[in-house]
């Protein structure tokens, strides 16, 4: 089946087709500094981040994005205290909730990275509700890391697929990435091409740390609930002009 050609593909948009990512994670940082800087509370911050998420969620589907994947909730999160912890539950809550109907008539599949473990449970039952709706959906993979750990998720795969092994389901000479990745949250999602933080922090975080292995790594100068189309744009033209070798050599050096 033929489909009309995306922005992304007539460049009428956004960037040409040359180099177009198939998957951008982002680490949205800096919503605390932002209100800091305006004598607000920290959790008025993480509103107006979550306005910037939805920009940016339309922003993706606009240029032709496929695949987004944001970090919103880490495994260390859970340091902050406990009112901003709530805030930021309730932000995943109040996003859902709200924007739930509108991205599943839009083709978008939600899925919720990250351990469920700890998670309360009106928070679990909305996870569900989301996946299961938007389950059969194909545009756009909308991927929120909530109570999210890269290592952590690495270590839940590896007990999955020892478990799988125990049961005879696997056995260890077809152990290789591509079995391993099966195992992962991301399964079935395209590694990210690029991995941009924003607040000029030069950090991973824990965040995707085997999906990232080959990312372009973007850090931008601008604090979360400042971000919007035009830096995403930015990012993905540093992608178009940078070489990725995927560990060989440069085109032309042999
Ligand atoms: C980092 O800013 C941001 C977070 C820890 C959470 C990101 C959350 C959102 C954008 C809103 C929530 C969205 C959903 C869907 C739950 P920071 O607080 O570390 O900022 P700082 O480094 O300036 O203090």
């Amino acid at each position: 089946m033929t489909s009309a050609p995306s922005p992304a593909q007539t460049g009428d948009s956004g960037p040409t087709m040359d180099k177009f990512p198939d998957h951008i994670a982002i680490i949205m940082d800096g919503n605390g500094r932002w209100a800091n800087g305006r004598g607000l509370p920290r959790a008025v911050g993480h509103e107006r981040g979550v306005e910037a998420l939805r920009r940016t969620v339309e922003a993706a589907q606009d240029i032709g994005l496929k695949n987004l994947t944001v970090y919103s909730f880490s495994t260390e999160n859970w340091r902050r205290p406990v009112s901003e912890v709530n805030a930021l539950f309730g932000l995943l809550k109040a996003y859902v909730k709200r924007d739930l109907n509108r991205l599943a008539q839009e083709g978008v599949k939600i899925r919720i990275l990250g351990t469920r473990e700890g998670l309360p449970e009106d928070i679990l039952e909305l996870v569900k509700r989301a996946e299961e709706r938007t389950a059969e959906n194909q545009k756009f993979n909308l991927c929120i890391a909530f109570n999210y750990g890269g290592r952590e998720e690495i270590l839940r795969a590896a007990k999955a697929m020892a478990r799988a092994a125990e049961n005879g389901d696997i056995s260890s000479s077809a152990v290789d990435e591509a079995a391993f990745e099966q195992f992962l949250d991301t399964r079935g999602i395209p590694d990210p091409d690029i991995l941009i933080r924003t607040s000029g922090e030069y950090r991973l975080s824990n965040f995707l740390i085997w999906q990232a292995a080959y990312a372009e790594l973007v850090f931008m100068d601008v604090l979360w609930p400042d971000f919007g189309k035009h830096h995403l744009l930015e990012a993905i033209e540093i992608y178009r002009k940078r070489e990725r070798r995927f560990g060989g050599l440069a085109s032309g050096a042999a």
